[in-house]
């Protein structure tokens, strides 16, 4: 089994059950003309982000690491009218894309792009009363997902979910003796879950366009 036949299915499948998408193509497109790194979720994994929220009935989200929004507008086509996100991002051109991507896909008043480190930016979310959050998801810089982590927890409710990406990493995270930041990261993320009795998770490993990978979804209670 191959990289390439991984690829080929998940065309397959989102040739079918996602489809061409004007707002969610030229997000893509102008995000990679802008010299993003190409590192957004497959669109399979983001219409299983609109279904997760959607299945949650979410009315607030909030996102760990913007890059082009193609996420951000996944997640927020899942919103009632009344409802938001909230996405935090910390490098200035990743925000600006985002920014017009997210008007492109006619999601602007729903969503508010916060631009700084997550560490910053988390703590004055809290102190503003923001939350708690019905969805959060978390794929920014894995070595701080421990910390992403323990916000979440601040800023939900019980029956929240909390979604992270990248806990697989081509399998590195078995590797007890690993000095991979984000693989430490990832560990540690799992240490803390196994020992909070507040939440139940579990990680899917998943393969695709993206590689081999995988993400934790954790329920809130
Ligand atoms: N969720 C996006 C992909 C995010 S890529 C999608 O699937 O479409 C990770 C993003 O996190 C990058 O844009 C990166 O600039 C941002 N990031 C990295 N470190 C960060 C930090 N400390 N705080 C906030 N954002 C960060
Ligand atoms: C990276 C970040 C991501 O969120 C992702 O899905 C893939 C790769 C990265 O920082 O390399
Ligand atoms: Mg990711």
């Amino acid at each position: 089994m191959t990289e390439e036949l991984w690829t080929a299915v998940d065309n397959y499948i989102t040739d079918l059950l996602v489809g061409p998408d004007a707002a969610l193509d030229s997000a893509l497109e102008a995000s990679a003309a802008a010299g993003l790194p190409q590192i957004a979720v497959a669109p399979n994994q983001g219409k299983l982000l609109y279904l997760l929220a959607l299945i949650r009935g979410a009315r607030n989200i909030l996102e760990i690491g913007t890059l082009g929004g193609y996420s951000t507008i996944w997640l927020a086509r899942a919103l009632p009218p009344a409802g938001a996100l909230i996405t935090l991002e910390s490098d200035p051109k990743h925000a600006e894309v985002a920014r017009s991507n997210i008007a492109r896909a006619d999601l602007a008043d729903r969503v508010e792009i916060r631009v700084g480190l997550a560490i910053d930016t988390l703590p004055q979310l809290h102190a503003e009363g923001k939350g708690p959050f019905d969805l959060i998801f978390i794929d920014a810089d894995k070595p701080n997902i421990p910390n992403y982590f323990a916000w979440a927890m601040k800023l939900s409710r019980p029956g929240s979910l909390i979604i992270v990406d990248n806990v697989v990493r081509d399998g590195a995270i078995i590797d007890s003796g690993s000095d991979d930041p984000s693989v430490l990261g990832v560990r540690r993320f799992n240490e803390l879950v196994a020992g909070n009795s507040h939440v139940t998770a579990t990680t899917i490993q998943t393969v695709g366009t993206k590689g081999y990978d995988g993400f934790t979804i954790g329920l809130v209670r």
